[in-house]
């Protein structure tokens, strides 16, 4: 899986395919994708046409898309996956994963609610039911790999454990104010790879793209703030995901190297702790705008 990937949470259709075809042109080789954001044909449709245009096959890139909530029954699994597929214009994913440990009404309704605006929860299905069935994706040739999203350390031990096909990537929102180093480190030891989201703090400002000590290492090595976030995920052994929006932040967004040891041990040793995104205390998305 190539270290640097292109997130496609972008709300907006129109900026999707632009987006798709600038990081393509730019060089990422890794897509994130999710039937929760509702653009997997405009990504597709971004998709074939950018390799076409930039003489790319199918195996040169590496696609990821992610079950909903609403889909954790078994018997919605297939079904869900072959949607994803489908409207990716794609004949196998390089890794599924399962986006939030927390399965929602079944449904056609994203978001299923009751009148006082509660998440309608589906107490009938564990995560390792959900699980089995990803397995049975792997056995049958769609999938090369699956994993989870969204999950703690507690919840991912008891399905690493009872895994006949292990998680191979766990993503999870990571920046050095959430550095989560605990799950970082079991991914490492048990031969999971940590894929971290909003590695810019989703742009929030004020938020580690303005960090005192982030700004002065930009400065000093030359780079900006983005780039030396990214730098410093990679160097400490993550993949990452990033969504630039224009041709020129795509480019910048590769464009990192690593980091004077000095530089990376400061940032290990911001001491602020923020969570941007709540999706992982509920199962809902946080930077999904409301009522999409
Ligand atoms: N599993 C999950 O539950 C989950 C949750 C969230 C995200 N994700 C995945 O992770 C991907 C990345 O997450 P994210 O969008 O939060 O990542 P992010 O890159 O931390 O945040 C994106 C924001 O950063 C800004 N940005 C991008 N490049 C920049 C640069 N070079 N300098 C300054 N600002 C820059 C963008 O600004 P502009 O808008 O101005 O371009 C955008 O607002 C998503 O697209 C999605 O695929 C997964």
């Amino acid at each position: 899986m190539p270290v640097l990937g292109f997130g496609t949470l972008i709300p907006d259709a129109d900026v999707t395919t632009s987006a798709t075809r600038d990081a393509l042109q730019a060089g990422f080789r890794h897509f994130d994708c999710a039937e929760r954001y509702r653009n997997e044909q405009e990504v597709g449709e971004a998709l074939r046409a950018g390799l076409a245009a930039e003489g790319l096959a199918r195996e040169d890139i590496f696609v990821t898309t992610k079950l909903w909530n609403t889909n954790h029954r078994p018997e919605r699994v297939e079904p869900a996956f072959e949607a994803s597929l489908a409207r990716l214009k794609l004949n196998y994913l390089d890794l599924y994963l399962i986006h939030t440990p927390y399965a929602f009404q079944p449904g056609d309704d994203q978001d299923p609610r009751d009148q006082n605006g509660n998440i309608l929860y589906d107490h009938g299905v564990t995560l390792l039911e959900t699980w089995r069935a990803m397995e049975n994706l792997v056995d049958r040739g769609k999938c090369r790999a699956i994993g989870l999203s969204d999950v703690t350390l507690a919840g991912l031990v008891p399905i690493y454990e009872s895994a006949r096909i292990k998680p191979a990537v766990v993503q999870v929102e990571s920046h050095p104010y959430l550095p989560e180093n605990e799950l970082l480190e079991f991914c490492k030891d048990n031969d999971m790879l940590f894929l971290a989201f909003a590695p810019l703090g989703h742009g929030m400002r004020p938020g580690p793209l303005e960090d005192p000590a982030v700004s002065a290492i930009a400065a000093r090595v030359g780079k900006t703030p983005a780039q030396v976030l990214l730098a410093w995920a990679v160097q400490r052994g993550t993949a990452l995901l990033t969504t630039p929006k224009t041709a020129a932040r795509a480019r910048e967004n590769l464009d990192i190297s690593a980091l004077p040891v000095e530089a990376f041990d400061e940032i290990n040793r911001i001491q602020t702790r923020q969570r941007f995104n709540e999706v992982v205390k509920t199962g809902s998305p946080g930077f999904i705008p409301q009522g999409s």
